[in-house]
């Protein structure tokens, strides 16, 4: 369906998609770019001018090919400048009633055939195929943020995608050179919902009085292996953004106990605590303020890891009964999405199915909490004595 000659629109040229016109075009595609707001095109404007100087600079790229990926972006201040286009990426607010307003107009606009993607984190793509007399050519195309640097992209169908539209854009992406996984349409698709035990399981051994946010962080990172710890990374997202995440998957889960949000993050959200670009959050970033040192003590830190990673592999393993993507896809997403040293199925089979579960009967048995409840196929697992790879 798309070739090197398709021409690509951007609807939302924020951080996001202005990422996504910079990878198109740097693929060689004509790339349109829309927005609402003409300050925030021309910002997008500036802003892909100076990425391109400074990839010339680092001799990233050469001089010419900077000329013509820079060549190939067109700055469009009305809706209609995107007619051409075979695919249109949409990536403005996060917003329903809005998205489908934009959809429905993009029917209008563009040919029958044009496939209309949305970089929705979490809407379900359905809902927004819903605003289309041709839901069968809408799907969803999740970049991760900054989409020039992060590897993977999560395709997304709807119920009413069809298998055409669906199998072209992953194509399409790949030869992109992205990594993607296909992903159903559930909240959260797969990395931000099985990730949010990382954060979520964290905060909550803060709030039972553990351990501190560095104990916490230098657990995860010397036994786990993860580039950074949950309290780390949460002010390096910002809690505004991945409190907001929490809150809307575990509302669309019709309240799973397993996605609840916590008070502690709630709070630093309300204080406008939001990490890095507030200047506080859980830690302070204030020039000469000195984290507290961590409590090094191994078996503290042991069990704190291996009761966040049961959490962990006990969400991907659940995400693979309910069929959310395949077991490569599931590992794929955790190590090119958010960087985890190690796929979680493959560490399951490492780390053996019966000490996962071990784990969580025991967090189930002391608590009587749901949260805690193994999925079915982990103890199926350790019945069968079975490993994800063999
Ligand atoms: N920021 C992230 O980490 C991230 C990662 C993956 C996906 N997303 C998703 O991508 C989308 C965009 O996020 P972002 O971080 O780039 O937001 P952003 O605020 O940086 O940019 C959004 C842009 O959309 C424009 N806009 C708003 N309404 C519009 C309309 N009706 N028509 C045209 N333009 C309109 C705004 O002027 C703004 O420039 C959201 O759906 C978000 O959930 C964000």
């Amino acid at each position: 369906m798309f070739n090197k000659e398709s021409v690509i629109g951007i609807v939302g040229s924020g951080a996001m998609g202005s990422g996504i016109a910079q990878v198109a075009a740097t693929a060689g595609h004509r790339v349109h770019v829309f927005d609402t707001n003409a300050n925030a095109l021309a910002a997008a404007e500036k802003g892909v001018k100076a990425t391109m100087a400074k990839l010339v600079e680092k001799q990233k790229i050469s001089a010419a090919e900077s000329e013509r990926i820079l060549s190939l972006f067109h700055f469009e201040s009305k809706l209609d400048g995107l007619k051409d286009c075979q695919l249109v990426i949409e990536a403005i607010v996060e917003n329903l009633d809005i998205k489908k307003k934009l959809f429905a107009e993009l029917e209008g606009i563009v040919k029958p055939n044009t496939v209309l993607a949305s970089n929705t984190s979490s809407l379900s793509i359905a809902s927004i195929a819903a605003a289309c007399k041709d839901a069968s050519r809408v799907v969803g195309i999740h970049f991760f943020n900054p989409a020039p640097l992060m590897p993977l992209v999560e395709i997304i169908p709807a119920i009413t995608t069809s298998a055409s539209t669906a199998s072209s854009c992953k194509a399409l992406v790949d030869s992109w050179g992205k990594i993607t996984v296909m992903a159903k349409d559930t909240p959260g698709f797969i990395v931000n919902r099985v990730a949010r035990s990382y954060y979520g399981e964290s905060i909550r051994i803060y709030e039972e009085g553990i351990a501190g946010f560095p104990t916490i962080d230098w657990a995860l990172k010397t036994f786990g292996g993860f580039r950074m710890g949950p309290f780390e990374l949460m002010d390096f997202i910002g809690n505004d953004i991945n409190f907001k995440v929490t809150e809307s998957v575990w509302e669309q889960f019709f309240y799973e106990p397993r996605f609840k949000p916590s008070l502690t993050q709630k709070r630093l959200y309300e204080a406008g605590l939001f990490g890095r670009k507030s200047g506080k959050g859980y830690y302070n970033y204030a020039e000469g303020s000195v984290p507290s040192e961590p409590v090094k003590d191994e078996e503290l830190g042991k069990r704190i890891f291996n009761r966040v990673i049961a959490m962990l592999i006990n969400e991907a393993v659940d995400s693979l009964y309910l069929q959310v993507a395949t077991k490569e896809d599931i590992d794929l997403a955790m190590t090119k999405g958010v960087n985890y040293p190690k796929g979680l199925l493959k560490w399951m089979d490492e780390l053996g199915a019966e000490q996962v579960l071990e784990t969580l009967n025991k967090l189930y048995a002391d608590y009587q909490e749901e949260r805690y409840r193994p999925s079915l196929l982990l103890k199926t697992m350790v019945k069968s004595k079975k490993k994800f790879y063999e």
